[in-house]
């Protein structure tokens, strides 16, 4: 199944990434200090979060998310034909992009730079399923069968961008710095407000309540799935197959419990206690 993807220090990568490129974004790359960056694992909410700081950036006008895409909002730092899109961002206020890379591959400036990570995490049981169904539609993921299928490679980490476990234990090894703030999945959906607001004072950005309202209201899953610059309909079919699902699927916690079996679940939690069993628990607010 992996054979199309390509590999860059142990890791996958789906066709069509370019290892030069990879090489040059950890090694070159500038990143600045007003620069805004959503990191996450692929299918953990990314483009929620996209969302969310482009809404507080225009204060909850939606101007701006229904007239230019998402993926120009806030590009892939890792994607080669985002470049120009990220040297073009410079004018006004700070840069948003956005990365699914492991933090051992991420761009090394960062770590010399004040600039600002958002990293969005996920049960890994529910991004198991989403990637599944997501393999069908984009077309740079190979197809997983079943998620069986994808549960066992999820498992090895024969997946694009690596193990979840070595992702999230990379990333979380930042958490108490200061510009480095750790979302999850779950909470936005439990305390969309809250979490506007917590990601407001972040940015330090202020809002009034009425703008605060604006964002939650424009960033719901119905708005977002509305709203074609933001669920990636435009993209076409060479790249995305609309006929096989969408990006915004169903944007809800414990589906899993849909398509594992008993077996599955237990045999995935005992590998989560055996590779996370050193860090808090309470980082990871799931069922
Ligand atoms: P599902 O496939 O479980 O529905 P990413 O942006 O990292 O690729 O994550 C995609 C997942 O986030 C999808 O999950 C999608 O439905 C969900 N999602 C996107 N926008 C959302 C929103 N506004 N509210 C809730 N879930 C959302």
């Amino acid at each position: 199944m992996s054979s199309e993807y390509i590999k860059f220090e142990g890791i996958l990568f789906p066709k069509g990434y370019s290892i030069k490129h990879l090489k040059f974004c950890r090694d070159e790359f500038v990143v600045k200090n007003t620069d805004v960056i959503v990191v996450t694992y692929p299918k953990s909410g990314t483009n929620w979060v996209i969302e969310i700081i482009s809404l507080i950036h225009s204060k909850g006008d939606t101007t701006w998310v229904q007239s230019i895409p998402i993926f120009e909002r806030s590009p892939w730092v890792e994607v080669k034909a985002s470049q120009p899109l990220l040297c073009k961002k410079e004018q006004n206020g700070p840069r948003f992009y956005s990365s699914h890379l492991p933090i051992w591959l991420f761009p090394k400036s960062y770590f010399q730079s004040k600039a600002k990570i958002i990293y969005v995490m996920r049960n890994p049981k529910d991004v198991i399923v989403s990637l599944y169904h997501f393999t069908k539609v984009l077309k740079c993921f190979e197809t997983a069968e079943s998620v069986s299928q994808m549960i066992k490679m999820f498992s090895q980490g024969t997946v694009p961008f690596g193990s979840w476990f070595d992702h999230t234990c990379g990333w979380l090894s930042l958490r108490g710095n200061e510009n480095f703030l750790i979302l999850t999945y779950e909470e936005l959906l439990q305390d969309l407000w809250g979490n506007v607001e917590k990601i407001c004072h972040f940015l330090g950005t202020k809002l009034k309540e009425e703008e605060v309202n604006l964002v939650v209201k424009n960033a719901s899953f119905s708005a977002m799935k509305a709203n074609k610059m933001s669920n990636y309909s435009i993209l076409p079919d060479e790249i995305m197959d609309h006929s096989q699902g969408s990006m915004l699927r169903k944007g809800i916690a414990g589906d899993w419990k849909n398509h594992f079996t008993v077996a599955q679940s237990e045999a995935f939690d005992k590998l989560f206690q055996e590779r996370m069993a050193e860090l808090d628990q309470r980082l990871f607010p799931w069922e």
